[in-house]
């Protein structure tokens, strides 16, 4: 990894550790549900919706204390997200994060609390922006209809349902694209719609980082599916071979392994493509190329 990106990651990384130290108030830290919440929250993920969100915005050059609220309530999301596809019910997983799940650690009802409450605590955050800065109001919406069943939450729901059953590549698609992308795209659009709020819409900018940020979740996905049959589950922190077991559609279980390979590089090539476009138009994206190639090459 060059010492360019080591610095950029560790920044934003850094950034967003000390933020989510104290998403509670303090006088609630020996409530059960909240000691649930912050187990999952501060047991060391890679952090990498939140290192987007700060990416793209530097390089639409807008000042990263203007997106802080939804970097950290992107990273509450996601960890309430996991808690609850961790749960017997669902993923039914019990090694998260290089520690047991959730609800191994603080048993099922105050896992499933504990994602409830990340939930709405990252709402509450979000409208705390809103009401700081008006000018955030339409990120608020898109935020909102990627987290939910439009996205992320419908994705979730796909998933589940397709469990033992041949489903088609356009369905696939559509799964990996709201349960893995739709955070990944609201992380990318939400400084685009600051940007807009101030500089004014630009469609073709929008479409852009759209492109990017489409690739960008696919890709994380159909990586996920690869390093559940290739990776060193210890390296990894979750465990390997789950998807084979749960008769899971993913990538790797409907076309195998080299195909999956092959349509993760095409899935990057379009993402190259996009930052080059960008590019083209004035913005550096150094950081973000950079990073692209992180996320493909990742072993955890
Ligand atoms: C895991 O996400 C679940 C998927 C959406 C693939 P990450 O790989 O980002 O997990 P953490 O946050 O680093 O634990
Ligand atoms: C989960 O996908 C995506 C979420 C929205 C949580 P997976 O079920 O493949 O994630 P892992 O492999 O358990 O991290
Ligand atoms: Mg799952
Ligand atoms: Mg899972
Ligand atoms: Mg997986």
């Amino acid at each position: 990894m060059s010492e360019k990106i080591s610095y950029f990651m560790k920044k934003y990384q850094d950034r967003i550790e000390s933020l989510l130290l104290d998403v509670f108030p303090k006088e609630l830290s020996c409530d059960p549900t909240v000691k649930a919440s912050m187990y999952s929250l501060l047991a060391g993920g890679k952090r990498i919706r939140p290192v987007l969100m700060y990416m793209v915005a530097e390089m639409l050059g807008i000042e990263l204390s203007c997106v802080d609220d939804f970097a950290v309530a992107m990273e509450m999301i996601h960890t309430y997200s996991l808690i609850h596809d961790d749960l017997p019910c669902m993923d039914d997983d019990c090694l998260r994060r290089g520690k047991p799940t959730c609800h191994i650690a603080h048993g099922e009802a105050f896992a499933l609390l504990g994602g409830d409450a990340l939930l709405n605590r990252a709402f509450e955050r979000v409208l705390l922006s809103v009401s700081k800065n008006p000018n955030t109001i339409k990120a608020a919406c898109c935020f909102a209809e990627n987290t939910g069943i439009l996205g992320m939450i419908g994705g979730q729901s796909i998933d589940l349902a397709s469990e033992g059953k041949k489903i088609e590549t356009g369905r696939l698609c559509e799964l990996h694209e709201k349960k893995t992308g739709a955070l990944i795209n609201a992380s990318c659009l939400v400084p685009y719609y600051i940007y807009a709020a101030e500089k004014g819409e630009d469609k073709s900018l929008y479409d852009l980082i759209r492109r990017f940020s489409s690739g960008t979740g696919l890709g994380f996905q159909i990586k996920d599916d690869l390093l559940d049959v290739q990776a060193d589950q210890q390296v990894l922190g979750k465990s390997t071979g789950k998807d084979q077991r749960d008769n899971k559609s993913t990538f790797v279980t409907v076309f195998g392994e080299s195909t999956a390979q092959k349509m993760l590089d095409d899935t990057y090539g379009d993402v190259y493509d996009a930052l080059d476009e960008l590019s083209s138009r004035g913005f550096d994206v150094t950081v973000l190329r950079q990073f692209s190639d992180v996320l493909q090459n990742r072993v955890q």
